[in-house]
């Protein structure tokens, strides 16, 4: 209901910054967090964040996964959205380090740390989680049984167990052991809250955070950076020798779903993947080529949008119908990729 106070974590991240925005719009006040205070201070300067600027506070906080990190934080809380997590772009291991320790732990810790904390707050109805597609991929990759079988909401793969070598894969298996903890907490200690497991796929469109007041003087390729990086990188002349699985869903699609799980009447204890059915329609990479070339044909010619690469698609068939049900149809890949480019333009015109 308007006016009740949600805690946002990872409230600097891409995805975080626009879920902040849908939910201060949908009337809400936020309490969001992070763990740098001057990333979440930049937020007190972006536009749409700025005119709701009484209803938002923000709160640093250096560990999620210590086991107070949200003591005090949860008071007056009626729902809270779990975004903070690491992402690929952690990196790899050094000094003692393993992907465990840099990935596996802190996504599970965290997770447990924020669940085991609400308990103590009788306020707290629901809680959503921020997933993620990968923890439907099997470890197999991309077999042939794996591209022709339609994932669905709750398909979900067991914890990882094998090795992990690379940050992608550690990534995952960090989404898959922070879904099964939180799903297997709420089994054994019967919370009085419910959760609900938002499970989007790469997530592309406007970057929250980047605007032309920004002091960042390298807010275009700010646009670019994350999972609009990696899915509009052939507009960038880079060819990518690997494949990424083909599914993509718009920013504003996964805020929105966020913002109306808090109160949807029957979402507690539901999975629900975001993706959009351009995917199973024949949707490729390469297509934002062709769109790019008909919405943006100034800066195709003038070389502000070099084009030239390729991104390989991984054939993958994800039924989003479910979500699409409960959160309204979900936009295209063509207005995925307007979006991020439209940004991307608006901040080069702006000299950024
Ligand atoms: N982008 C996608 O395509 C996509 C797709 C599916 C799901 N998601 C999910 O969406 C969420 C946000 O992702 P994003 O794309 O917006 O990425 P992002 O901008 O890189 O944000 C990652 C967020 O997680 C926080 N974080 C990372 N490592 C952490 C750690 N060890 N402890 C505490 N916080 C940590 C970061 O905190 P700081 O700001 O303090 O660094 C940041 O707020 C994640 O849960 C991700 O799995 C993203």
């Amino acid at each position: 209901m308007p006016g009740e106070l949600v805690l946002v974590t990872g409230a600097s991240s891409s995805v975080g910054g626009a879920i902040l925005r849908a939910i201060l719009e949908a009337g809400y006040r936020v309490r969001g967090t992070g763990r740098r205070i001057d990333q979440l201070e930049e937020l007190r300067s972006v536009p749409s964040l700025q005119m709701h600027e009484q209803n938002l506070e923000l709160v640093q906080v250096p560990d999620m996964a210590a086991p107070d990190a949200f003591k005090d934080l949860l008071q007056g809380v009626t729902y809270v959205v779990h975004t903070a997590s690491p992402m690929p772009t952690t990196g790899v291991p050094s000094n003692g380090e393993t992907y465990d320790s840099l990935y596996v732990q802190p996504a599970v810790k965290g997770a447990l740390s924020l669940l085991e904390t609400a308990r103590r707050y009788p306020s707290v109805k629901r809680i959503i989680i921020t997933s993620s597609m990968s923890i439907y991929l099997s470890e197999g990759g991309e077999n042939d049984a794996e591209k022709e079988k339609m994932l669905r909401d709750d398909d979900i793969q067991p914890v990882s167990t094998s090795p992990i070598n690379d940050p992608l894969w550690a990534y995952r298996a960090s989404k898959l052991a922070a879904y099964h903890a939180a799903v297997d907490f709420v089994k054994s200690e019967k919370p009085q809250y419910e959760i609900v497991h938002i499970i989007p796929s790469f997530v592309v469109g406007r970057n929250e955070k980047v605007h032309v007041s920004s002091a960042s003087s390298s807010a275009a390729s700010d646009v670019m950076s994350g999972s609009n990086g990696i899915i509009l990188c052939p507009l960038f002349g880079i060819k990518s020798p690997q494949g990424v699985h083909g599914a993509t869903v718009h920013v504003d699609d996964v805020a929105k779903a966020h913002t109306e799980a808090l109160t949807k009447a029957d979402a507690g204890g539901q999975n629900y993947i975001l993706n959009s059915p351009d995917w199973n329609a024949g949707a490729t990479y390469d297509d934002a080529l062709d769109i790019v070339k008909r919405r943006f044909p100034d800066e195709v010619a003038s070389g502000v949008i070099p084009m030239g690469g390729t991104l390989p698609t991984i054939p993958v068939k994800i039924d989003s119908s479910k979500a699409e049900r409960a959160f309204g149809k979900f936009k295209g890949f063509e207005e995925q990729v307007v979006d991020a480019v439209g940004q991307y333009v608006e901040m080069r015109k702006a000299g950024k």
